[in-house]
């Protein structure tokens, strides 16, 4: 069964008229199913995949496509705990869930402990979110650089401290925490085995880890043999699997070659968000569906776009729109000046005039198969704070390693 809508979407639909629903997944696993449900905390989660946090892209739009084709629990933007507390404005935006979101999922940023259990109780007492996943595997040189993001798990007691704080906090209502990581600094200062026993042993839900060093950035590959060796170290919770998932094989590759217990999935959905469908399928046993040809694909971005305009505003929304273009059409043969036309759209009139004159009926091409998103190059060096490899216990709150705004 196709994920799509039956019909392609009128490409002139106004923006109240918008494409119904994708394909919304029974959220218990039927017999056959090729894994267990996922469970954090309270919440069961079928099928075990994760949309992954991506700062600028994991908005409520992005999250409800990728729901409707049947992520099993889908991940805000990172929200700092600084600027939430601080009520910015920009932040407090980002902290938006549509209704039908359950369980609400946001990611936190924080290098205080005190900082991060104030932020934590006010999402508690405000009742902003169900679930809150922490924020360690930012590998930024402007971050790392003052001892943030991947730098922070060297300094155990420092990190134990966090995520203890976050726990306690969320504890008072049963609001399950979750922790992100990556491997380490670089093959030198690898951190994912005491960091994966210390938040175990905090009380976290389930801890996932990007089977990459900061010093990798998003070159090269992921190491999932670093999931398997979490999974044997982290025994009484979920562990996550992240990286390079770009097709559903990948995943269940994931899991039978690591045993983890569910993935966390990133750029194999940017402007793809039908790989959930594609995920589901797989996870459920049934028939891969059909790989899209340009129509639905098209139909998607249309829908993409009006989710955009509802949740940020018409001229926000259309220019949000347009970093996802090059995602969505790659492989296409789209013809240089509309492609360039759509990275510069600037209304949802234009957009439909511009995608009307598409070949609709292009199969989905070879090339939009594989690795898709930011890759680039390893960094030379982690830049870090002077002397923060010198003591792996000292729990000093890295000084300036608070963002103020969200993003990273
Ligand atoms: C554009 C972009 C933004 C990201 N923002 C965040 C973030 O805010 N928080 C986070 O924990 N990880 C972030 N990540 C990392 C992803 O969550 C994920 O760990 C990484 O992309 C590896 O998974 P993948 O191979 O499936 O893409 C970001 C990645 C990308 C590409």
């Amino acid at each position: 069964m196709s994920p799509f809508p039956a019909a392609a979407p009128p490409l002139s639909a106004p923006i109240a008229n918008s494409v119904p629903a994708a394909n919304i997944v029974d959220p218990r696993p039927p017999s056959g199913a090729r894994a267990d449900i996922l469970a954090i905390g309270q919440y069961q989660v079928w099928p075990p995949v994760v949309l992954a946090p991506m700062a600028g892209i994991t908005n409520a739009s992005f999250r409800r496509l990728c729901r409707e084709f049947g992520a099993g629990l889908y991940v805000c933007e990172m929200i700092t705990t600084r600027a939430l507390l601080a009520g910015n404005p920009k932040t407090m935006d980002m902290i938006r869930f549509d209704p039908q979101e359950s369980p609400r999922s946001l990611q936190l940023y924080g290098v205080d402990p005190a900082v991060v259990g104030q932020a934590v109780r006010m999402v508690v007492e405000q009742d902003l979110a169900d679930h809150i996943d922490l924020n360690f595997g930012c590998p930024v040189p402007k971050v790392t650089r003052k001892g943030g993001g991947s730098a922070l798990p060297y300094k155990r007691r420092l990190f134990q401290s966090i995520v203890t704080a976050a726990v306690t906090a969320a504890s008072e209502a049963n609001v399950p925490v979750t922790v992100k990581m990556r491997i380490g600094i670089d093959p030198d200062h690898v951190t994912y085995p005491d960091a994966g026993r210390i938040a175990e042993d905090c009380g976290v839900a389930a801890v996932a880890l990007h089977g990459r060093t900061a010093i990798q950035h998003y070159s090269g590959s992921a190491d999932w043999s670093a999931i398997a060796r979490l999974k044997e170290i982290v025994t009484s919770i979920p562990v996550l699997g992240n990286g390079d998932i770009f097709a559903a094989s990948d995943a269940l590759a994931m899991m039978a070659g690591t045993g983890c217990d569910g993935v966390v999935v990133g750029r194999g959905c940017q402007g793809r968000p039908w790989l959930f469908a594609e995920l589901a399928a797989a996870f459920e046993g049934r028939p891969a569906p059909a790989p899209p040809n340009l129509a639905p694909v098209a139909g998607t971005l249309r829908r993409h776009a009006e989710l955009l305009c509802e949740e940020m505003g018409y001229d926000r929304g259309i220019r949000d729109l347009r970093k996802h273009m090059a995602w969505y059409l790659k492989g296409f043969a789209v013809g240089p000046d509309v492609r360039r036309d759509l990275g510069m759209v600037s209304s949802l009139d234009e957009l439909d005039r511009l995608l009307g004159r598409l070949d609709l009926d292009q199969a989905f091409p070879a090339a939009a198969q594989g690795p898709r998103g930011r890759q680039g190059a390893p960094q030379r060096r982690v830049q870090l704070p002077h002397g923060w490899l010198d003591d792996p216990d000292a729990d000093a709150v890295p000084e300036g390693a608070e963002l103020d705004d969200g993003g990273g």
